[in-house]
């Protein structure tokens, strides 16, 4: 029974927050006359003796007191006597580890928030660095039209934006106290719900003490925030190993690792591993959406399952932001390889359909034929579309003329993108300076 009942494995790592909804609550019950000034000054000193004695590693645990709550209970009372047993009057654990977990994961968004906010500076400041610089634009993971590095690196700013939207909107919905919804029916002490909300940085109290005690929508919320940030950063991750594979950047030693017997191995393993924790996180989400399904109100033991998904996915979030912050910071792109792949395979066909259209007035349909046509001249003769003669074009199409040569270079391609939110350097660079304006 002990070891099936028992969360004081993990949910220690509700402590800190554990202390302060005690300490708020202490000092309300004190303000209602509830308990003696005495008894809430001889508890308020004895939770800061036990936050001390955690902080240096010197508190003992005990497993047959269950979890956190119990635990820093039994020792209050140990330390101070009967004042300690007045604590938990007009409350419950159920409205004190809902209290608990919610305080945390709103630390927590706050610190997760901070983090993406840094990872989008870094992209956007080199984004600012490549704003001009040209790599090969993919769909179907098939070289399509060149693009800015710059281009591509905001467009990851542009998803880390509506992950922080997602994490704001959590931390609003969360923002309510459950303290004093005791275990589900509230209390019939004259307790003062709108003083504990207040004290512990809470908009307003929760409506409804059943809902309040069996409510794990923000843990939901927060999860799937994260899950779909993990995606995100997954993605980033595996463009990283992509990139590094085909050497269109490499990485310092500071985020590889070598082979223990190919000498000239410098693997990407901190991109994998992002790429990986993904997996955990959004298991995670699965995991609680999997726990809370079907249960009738209000606090049920499953719930006591809610921790560590939770603790687990934050610490995996954090950690795959930090590294993948790290590595775009780190990278070094080799834009002379990533110029030249931009070019190959025909990658500025569109740019030639374009101008027959706007130049000879072509219908559009007609100017890709007549575009398919060319490239596929210059592959049967293994040519790049711009090596081909004027001779060579205009017995395809005679008004061609030899403008049409300014439009088929990697740089003209590019920089001919202006429309809002395309590639063109002027564009990419203008963004990337909002970004960083935004950010700073
Ligand atoms: N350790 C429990 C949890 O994490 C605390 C609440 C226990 N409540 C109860 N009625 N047994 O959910």
């Amino acid at each position: 029974m002990e070891a099936i009942n028992a969360s004081i494995g993990f949910d220690r790592k509700l402590w800190r927050q554990d202390i302060r909804a005690s300490l708020a609550h202490a000092a309300m019950l004190a303000r209602a006359g509830i308990i003696s000034l005495e008894d809430e000054q001889a508890i308020r000193s004895g939770l800061e003796g036990i936050a001390q004695e955690i902080e240096r590693g010197v508190f003992e645990f005990a497993t047959e007191l269950e979890d956190i709550h119990m635990n820093i209970e039994a020792r209050l009372t140990e330390r101070i006597g009967e004042a300690g047993k007045r604590l938990h009057t007009a409350r419950s654990r159920n409205d004190q580890v809902a209290t608990d977990l919610r305080l945390w994961v709103r630390d927590t968004i706050d610190g997760v928030h901070a983090q993406i906010t840094a990872l989008m500076r870094a992209l956007a400041d080199r984004a600012a660095e490549h704003a001009a610089d040209p790599m090969p634009g993919f769909t179907h993971m098939q070289g399509a039209q060149p693009v800015t590095l710059g281009h591509h690196l905001l467009a990851y700013v542009e998803m880390l934006e509506r992950d922080r939207a997602r994490l704001l909107g959590c931390r609003r919905r969360l923002n309510e106290s459950p303290l004093g919804a005791a275990a589900l029916a509230g209390t019939s002490f004259p307790i003062d719900r709108n003083d504990t909300a207040q004290a512990l940085g809470f908009d307003r109290p929760a409506g409804n003490s059943l809902d309040a005690v069996s409510d794990r929508d923000f843990a939901l919320e927060f999860l799937a925030a994260a899950a779909i940030s993990a995606m995100h950063l997954s993605r980033l991750a595996e463009e990283l190993v992509i990139w590094c594979a085909f050497r269109l950047i490499r990485l310092s030693d500071a985020f590889t690792t070598g082979s223990s017997i190919m000498p000239q191995k410098r693997n990407p393993d901190a991109a994998e591993l992002v790429r990986a924790k993904t997996g955990r996180i959004t298991g995670a989400l699965v995991a609680l959406l999997t726990v809370m399904k079907g249960l009738p109100l209000a606090y049920s033991k499953d719930m006591q399952e809610d921790k560590e998904p939770v603790f687990d996915a934050a610490g995996a979030w954090s950690l795959s932001l930090a590294a993948i912050e790290g590595m775009i910071r780190d990278m070094i792109p080799d834009t002379a390889r990533m110029r030249a792949m931009a070019g190959a395979g025909y990658a500025t066909a569109t740019d030639l359909a374009d101008w027959l259209v706007r130049v000879l007035h072509v219908p559009f349909r007609r100017a890709h034929h007549i575009a398919g046509e060319l490239v596929a001249m210059a592959e049967a003769k293994g040519v790049s579309l711009e090596a081909l003669s004027l001779a060579e074009m205009q017995r395809v199409e005679p008004g061609i003329t030899a403008e049409v040569f300014s439009v088929l270079t990697v740089e003209a391609s590019v920089a001919s993108r202006t429309s809002y939110g395309g590639t063109a350097p002027a564009n990419v660079a203008a963004q990337a300076a909002r970004w960083q304006q935004a950010l700073a």
